[in-house]
């Protein structure tokens, strides 16, 4: 059975961005999908002064994760034009240990936010970065009006028949690896 890992890259304890890949965890058939929950972490701003000796464990032990797993669905909040620096902080630091930390492996790339752009800009931005880490990037599902379009856990609106389509990609590209 190939193995998921969805990540949020946020650390607000009620997260939206959470429950988007919770939810999206939920659709996926034929795999088995672990939810990375990374909110109680406390990872330092990365310095090269603290480099390379105090790697912090959650940083060591995501890598030897991450190897056990075929692909990834991640999910990051937009903030201020681009990703929350919780998330793009975790991202410096395995970059720091391991380059192509992704591997080439497809990555569902996602985001959602309160307004109607739905956190566009910092899914640009992950667009264009990620592959610099060895992301293979199957394609991008934005949610726009989370509050609107999101009820009691699951997708309410025509974004869902989206959402599984994007699945749907991602799930090919996944199963056609050896
Ligand atoms: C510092 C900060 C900056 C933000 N900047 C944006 C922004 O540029 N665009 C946007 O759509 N939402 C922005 N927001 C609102 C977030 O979309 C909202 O807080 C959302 O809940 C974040 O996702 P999360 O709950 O998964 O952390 C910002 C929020 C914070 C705290």
């Amino acid at each position: 059975m190939r193995k998921i890992l969805a990540i949020a890259g946020s650390n607000h304890a009620t997260s939206i961005h959470y429950q988007l890949v919770e939810f999206t965890a939920s659709l996926i058939e034929g795999a088995e999908v672990t939810v990375l929950d990374m909110r109680g972490w406390k990872i330092p701003v990365y310095s090269i002064d603290f480099d390379p000796d105090q790697t912090p464990n959650e940083i060591t032990e995501l890598i030897m994760l991450m190897e056990e797993y075929d692909g990834f669905i991640i999910a990051s909040p937009e903030h201020n034009g681009s990703i929350s620096a919780f998330f793009k902080n975790i991202l410096d630091w395995l970059s720091r240990r391991k380059k192509q930390v992704f591997e080439e492996k497809p990555v569902l790339l996602m985001s959602t936010s309160p307004s109607e752009k739905g956190g566009t800009n910092g899914l640009d931005y992950l667009l264009h970065a990620l592959p610099y880490q060895g992301a293979e990037i199957t394609s991008t599902f934005s949610l726009s009006s989370f509050q609107k379009n999101f009820k009691e856990g699951q997708i309410i609106s025509p974004y869902l028949e989206d959402l599984q389509s994007h699945i749907g990609e991602f799930m090919k590209l996944i199963l056609s690896r050896i």
